[in-house]
């Protein structure tokens, strides 16, 4: 399961899910591209993509900004030779209960993890297509499986994104490019830092392996199903959550 020859783009790989995975593709022989909002911390992860002996590229950009989506894409084709992955994986919480839950805590959350998906993916998709050959993953989450009190927006916009798979992956299977989701359990990131420590440990309580994920479970997952060992594999969401949802 060697990725060498080919190019990455991780959305929001400045830290936490998308800078381990980021890592690991590059550790198993693709060059990455890591784009982030934050670019202090994106260039850290191209720092150390490069300390892996692979070529690295940090580029600026929100991807809930479709112009931004395109010249993310636009150059990493440009600098790295093309683009062969894809890993939508900047996301956003805003919670809430519902009655509390303004019309910007919607949008936000909407905008950076469903449209920021729809943004990325057209933008790569234009470019996997004239090569027959791509691999798309989507980072959802177990809400957008089972739902969450205090998440209607984070839930709706991961439960969004396994349809967009879903149908995404119809629309290209005989094209080359397989696309499929993960859907991570609670996974110990510095969005879940600020869960207090009795949460914490009530949440272990309800999770039939007794402990939160590590960002390397997701990513392992990720690399999977960017490999060849998942040829045959397209509109699948794999779930790594310790159990918590079957
Ligand atoms: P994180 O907050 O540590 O990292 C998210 C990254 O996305 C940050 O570097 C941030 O700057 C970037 N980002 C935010 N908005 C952006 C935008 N508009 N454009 C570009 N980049 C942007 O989060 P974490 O935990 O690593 O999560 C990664 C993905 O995994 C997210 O999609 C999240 O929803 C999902 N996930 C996380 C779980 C967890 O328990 N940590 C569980 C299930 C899913």
């Amino acid at each position: 399961m060697n990725l060498k020859g080919n190019v990455a783009l991780i959305t929001g790989g400045a830290q936490g899910i998308g800078k381990v995975t980021a890592l690991l593709l590059a550790s198993k022989g693709a060059d990455v591209a890591v784009s982030d909002i934050n670019m202090e911390g994106a260039l850290d992860t191209v720092k150390e993509i490069e300390g892996l002996g692979r070529k690295g590229l940090a580029v600026e950009g929100d991807v809930s900004n479709p112009a931004d989506a395109e010249r993310i894409v636009a150059k990493t084709v440009e600098e790295l030779g093309g683009i062969d992955i894809l890993v939508n994986n900047a996301g956003i919480t805003r919670d809430k209960l519902l009655l509390r839950m303004t019309e910007g805590d919607w949008d936000a959350v909407l905008n950076v993890n469903l449209k920021g998906t729809f943004n990325c993916t057209k933008a790569a998709v234009k470019y996997m297509i004239k090569r027959k050959s791509g691999r798309i993953v989507n980072i959802a989450s177990v809400v957008g499986e089972m739902g969450n009190a205090g998440q209607a927006n984070y839930a709706a916009s991961k439960a969004g994104i396994i349809g967009l798979t879903k149908s995404i992956a119809r629309e290209y299977a005989q094209r080359g490019i397989n696309v499929n989701a993960v859907a991570p359990g609670y996974i110990e990131t510095p969005m879940t830092e600020a869960l207090a420590e009795k949460a914490k440990e009530e949440l272990r309580g309800q999770i039939p392996m007794a402990r939160l994920g590590t960002p390397m479970d997701v990513g392992n997952a990720v690399y999977f199903l960017v490999s060849d060992a998942s040829s045959y594999i397209t509109g699948h969401v794999l779930n790594v959550n310790g159990g918590i949802y079957m």
